[in-house]
C-alpha cells in the first residue's frame, strides 16, 4: 500500500535563504502528523512546496504513490490534497457558500454538484445554517470553520492545517479539535502546523520539529518536546 503522502528532501531556497532544508514526511490514511518550530522555521514555506504554492528545489512528493511534484495548485487539489491558509482571506463581498463554491468548482464543473459539495463541506463544519450570509459577517471563530470548509470542498484525502486554530477561544477550540479527530476518523490524512500544544498532543501521535529550516526532532509530542534540541529551538527564537 502506497502512503497516503510521501514527501521526501523537501529543499526551498529565497535567494540565499534555505527556508526549508533536506525535510521529508510521510503519513497513512487517518493519520495527523504535528508540524511544529518557531515562528520563521519554514513550516508555512514547507506547507507550500507540498502543495504546489512554492517551487521546491529538489525532492519529491508522492501522494497516494503518484509523484505530483510538477503538478500546480490546482492539479494537486484535484488529486486530493487540500489545505487552509494562515492568513485566511475569504472574500468579503461573497457570501459564506460562494466562498466555498470557488474551490468546489475544481473538483465538479457541474454547478449543482459544485454547489452539493460546497453545502456538505459547511455541513462538515457546522456552517450550513450560515450559508447564504455574507462571509464578512463571521466572527474568528467562524472564519476558521469556513476556512477549514474551502479545503475539504475539494473533497481532499491528505488536508494541511496551518495554525487553524491560533486565537481560538477554550470553546471554540474544543469544537475545532473535535472537527479535526472527526476528518481523521473518515479516513482524511492531516499534516497540522499548529502552535496549541493542547491541540497537538490530543491529536497527534506524531510531531515534526523544524528550526531553521531543518528537521530536528520526530517522534511522539511528549518525547519531542522534552529534546533538548526542541528546547533550544524555542528558547533561542524567544528572546529575539
Ligand atoms: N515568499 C518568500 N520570499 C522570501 N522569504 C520568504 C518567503 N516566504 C517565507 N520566507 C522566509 O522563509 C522563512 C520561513 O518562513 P515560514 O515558512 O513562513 O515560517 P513559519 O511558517 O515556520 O513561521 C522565514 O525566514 C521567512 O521570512
Ligand atoms: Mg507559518
Amino acid at each position: 500500500m502506497p502512503r497516503a503522502l510521501e514527501a521526501e528532501r523537501i529543499t526551498v531556497q529565497f535567494g540565499g535563504l534555505v527556508a526549508v532544508n533536506d525535510v521529508s514526511l510521510a503519513l497513512d490514511t487517518g493519520q495527523i502528523v504535528g508540524l511544529i518550530g518557531p515562528n520563521g522555521a519554514g513550516k508555512s514555506t514547507l506547507f507550500n512546496a507540498l502543495t504546489g504554492y512554492a517551487k521546491a528545489r529538489r525532492g519529491t512528493v508522492r501522494l497516494f504513490g503518484s509523484n505530483v511534484e510538477r503538478l500546480p495548485p490546482y492539479a494537486r487539489a484535484r488529486r486530493g490534497m487540500g489545505r487552509t491558509f494562515q492568513i485566511e482571506r475569504p472574500f468579503e463581498g461573497l457570501t459564506v457558500l460562494e466562498n466555498v463554491l470557488i474551490p468546489a468548482f475544481l473538483r465538479h464543473a457541474n454547478r449543482a454538484e459544485a454547489e452539493a459539495a460546497a453545502m456538505h463541506a459547511l455541513e462538515l463544519v457546522g456552517l450550513s445554517d450560515r450559508a447564504v450570509q455574507p462571509s464578512s459577517d463571521l466572527n474568528l471563530a467562524r472564519r476558521r470553520r469556513l476556512e477549514l470548509a474551502k479545503a475539504l470542498a475539494v473533497q481532499p484525502r491528505v488536508l494541511f492545517l496551518d495554525e487553524l486554530m491560533a486565537g481560538l477561544n477554550p470553546p471554540a477550540l474544543k469544537e475545532m479539535i473535535g472537527f479535526v479527530r472527526s476528518l481523521a476518523d473518515s479516513g482524511i490524512a492531516i499534516v497540522m502546523v499548529e502552535h496549541i500544544m493542547q491541540a497537538v498532543t490530543e491529536l497527534c501521535e506524531e510531531v515534526i520539529v523544524l528550526a531553521f529550516g531543518e528537521k530536528i526532532a520526530h517522534g511522539a509530542p511528549q518525547q519531542v518536546m522534552n529534546d533538548p534540541r526542541v528546547v533550544e529551538a524555542y528558547l533561542g527564537g524567544a528572546d529575539e
